[in-house]
């Protein structure tokens, strides 16, 4: 399966001969110049919460590309109101079958207002599992407990987690949940968009190579095979 990081939170995933696409914020990250959103084909769009750094673009590419929009019920509701009315909507714990994978809405401990204020649901984090491997795309989040329950349930081939602290874990915490979840191959997401998710890179990469583990972080556009 090839993970190309996009920016920010936003990942492009093939799998199964599908593309899934998380949480695109990309038009709004100068650090992103270089992506043509245009060029954007996702099968899905998968969407953890409302915040703006994770649904920003996905009204231009849903429309773009006629992608199906994966979210929680009220961000899916959202879309389906504003006409995109290709929508799975899922709760926590809910699991939905695309072709040869399975993707599966599972607990974030954040928050989840769409930029405007309305309610955007409870956050989430996303669970795809496939003959070809599985992956676990945290989304925004804390450290939580429950977490280990993903380690108990499926054998992850790499896990994508949110490093940046501020407004979400920061690495150390994510080396925790790195072994709640029983996953040794991490791509770090959500730091150096912004000021306050400024982080030490190489301090964060010894952090997980010390305890015998890798954390990825790719350049925009740049594409990792598992
Ligand atoms: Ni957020
Ligand atoms: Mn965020």
């Amino acid at each position: 399966m090839k993970v190309t990081f996009l920016g920010h939170a936003c990942l492009s995933v093939e799998i199964a001969s599908k593309t899934l696409l998380f949480d695109p914020f990309i038009s709004g990250n100068p650090k992103a110049s270089t992506v043509d959103i245009e060029g954007l084909k996702p099968d899905y769009i998968l969407v953890t919460h409302a915040h703006q750094d994770h649904i920003l673009d996905v009204e231009a590419i849903a429309k773009n590309s006629g992608a199906t929009i994966i979210s929680n019920y009220e961000i899916a509701t959202h879309y389906a109101n504003t006409g995109l009315e290709d929508t799975i909507a899922l709760n926590q714990g809910g699991e939905t079958t695309l072709g040869g994978c399975k993707v599966k809405f599972v607990n974030a401990i954040h928050s989840s207002s769409f930029p405007d204020g309305g309610y955007g649901g409870n956050p989430g984090g996303f669970v795809v599992t496939s003959a070809e491997g599985n992956f676990y795309v945290s989304g925004d989040t804390a450290l939580t407990y429950d977490m280990k329950l993903i380690g108990e349930s499926v054998t992850l081939s790499w896990a994508a987690l949110c490093i940046g602290n501020t407004f979400t874990m920061g690495y150390e915490d994510a080396l925790i949940a790195s072994n709640f979840i029983g996953c040794d191959k991490i791509i770090g997401l959500h730091y150096d968009t912004f000021p306050p998710i400024e982080i030490n890179k190489d301090r964060a990469q010894s952090a997980f190579t010390s305890a015998g583990k890798q954390l990825s972080l790719p350049s925009i556009g740049e594409s990792l095979e598992f």
